[in-house]
């Protein structure tokens, strides 16, 4: 077998299409990959072949399995002797997206089991690691021992890919992003995929963005890519669901690091916002579902706002944190304090029904230091912004509309401009749209 071969074959040749690639053919890629015999040049074509061709879902579950294989899994039950079902949501990303941080709490205080590996900012979008790191000595660096100890004494652990989990997404996605394939609807699926079968779930929730601020911009295409997560998930032998969610403006009030785990605190606190809320209930209540203690999703929903109301979700994000290292209360004392020093504000323009870009929103928060412009770039725990007034508010002019903290007087400078291009001002009010759009079953 041939690396140029297999490439070729899913290119295409003139007017004839790609074709579809059989498993020892993405066997050999793949694993030709992580042992080195087949270099970035060659796997770099093999990405963009795929990108333009695509791949069906037959091929797009192979390849999943052989990522999945290039590295461990996590087995909780022989680690800790943990019974499932074990059960996981993962987001492709948004701004202001800080959903999984409530949600883990809530569900687990209903005694479901939740394995979450998650990741870093990627592009414009915020990372729940980045989040939880601005929580002062809180360690998502676990091994697979730690992670199932901390799940078995807090129901919920909270870490990041390791060496060994996943290789082959580690060494291909590294890749695509610098060689223009992310937005691949077959490789998006199988690196979500491989990483989230690898942690140990047995079910998964998905919530797939569409609008500005996502990676998919178009309702289409998320709706295919939420199909395609749903069911490589389900043919691996994994409960599954998805909702197509919209992104074209923050969510939330408090977009940062350090921000959104205080936003977390007050959602766990009963005084979320009601955007954030209403997202962390519906992708709760599904877990519930999947882990067994609700019977369907309005019955999920009642019992997750119980457990907000009670305090036990509050109680189980404050126990997970000292698990993880952190200290419950030099967080619950920093909150409403604790902000970068270099701050400023911004104000109404004019008169007019306020609009904001998520897009746009997210670029001026990598300046302000919230995010990364290149790996190996350094997170800021403290910066970030708080709105005043949001999307859809009629604001007058020279009214205030956001907090904005930057890591630096010139980052402040640079965000602040950013920020600027992303407010606009209507004379009619914006449609408002539904928050979630449908759910794939
Ligand atoms: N998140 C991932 O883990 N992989 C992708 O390809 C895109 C988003």
């Amino acid at each position: 077998m041939r690396a140029a071969d297999i490439i070729i074959k899913k290119r295409g040749t003139g007017n004839q299409k790609g074709q579809e690639l059989s498993q020892e053919e993405i066997e050999f890629l793949v694993n030709g990959y992580v042992d080195g015999s087949i270099p970035d040049y060659q796997m770099s074509a093999f990405l963009m072949a795929v990108y333009f061709s695509g791949m069906t879902f037959g091929e797009t579950g192979i390849l999943t399995g052989c990522m999945l294989r290039s590295g461990d899994t996590i087995d909780l039950e022989k680690l800790k002797g943990l019974k499932g079902p074990f059960v996981d949501k993962h987001s492709t990303g948004g701004v202001g997206d800080k959903i999984s941080l409530p949600l883990a709490p809530i569900v687990a205080s209903l005694g479901v089991k939740i394995p979450m590996m998650s990741g870093r900012g990627l592009g414009h979008t915020g990372g729940t690691l980045d989040k939880l790191e601005s929580i002062e000595d809180y360690n998502v660096n676990l091994n697979e021992e730690q992670f199932a100890s901390i799940i078995e004494k807090t129901g919920f652990a909270m870490m990041g890919q390791t060496e060994k989990i996943v290789p082959a997404d580690k060494k291909m996605y590294a890749l695509r992003d610098v060689t223009g394939t992310v937005e691949s609807v077959p490789l998006i699926t199988a690196s979500i995929l491989s990483k989230k079968v690898a942690e140990g779930s047995d079910a998964l929730v998905f919530d797939v963005k569409c609008g500005k601020g996502a990676f998919m911009k178009s309702e289409s295409d998320a709706g295919q890519l939420a199909s395609f997560l749903v069911k490589t998930a389900q043919a691996m032998g994994k409960s599954s669901c998805a909702l197509l969610t919209r992104m074209d403006s923050p969510l939330g009030f408090k977009v940062g690091n350090y921000l959104e785990i205080e936003e977390t605190l007050e959602c766990l606190q009963g005084k979320g916002p009601a955007d954030v809320m209403e997202l962390t209930y519906a992708l709760a209540s599904r877990m519930a579902v999947f882990g067994g203690m609700a019977k369907d999703t309005e019955d999920g929903i009642a019992k997750c706002k119980e457990a907000v109301k009670s305090g036990k979700a509050l109680s189980k994000f404050l126990e997970n944190v000292k698990a993880q290292g952190g200290n419950p209360d030099k967080l619950l004392g920093e909150q409403g304090k604790r902000r970068s020093k270099f701050k400023s504000e911004l104000f109404a323009k004019q008169d007019g029904f306020l609009t904001v870009d998520a897009y746009k929103t997210g670029i001026a928060c990598i300046n302000l230091g919230v995010g990364r412009n290149k790996s190996s770039d350094k997170v800021d725990a403290d910066s970030g912004i708080i709105f005043c007034r949001r999307q859809g508010d009629f604001v007058k002019k020279g009214e205030k509309l956001l907090e904005v903290y930057g890591k630096s007087p010139d980052a402040l400078e640079s965000g602040k401009q950013q920020l600027e291009a992303a407010l606009d001002f209507c004379e009619e009010k914006p449609e408002e749209k539904k928050l979630v759009l449908k759910e794939i079953k």
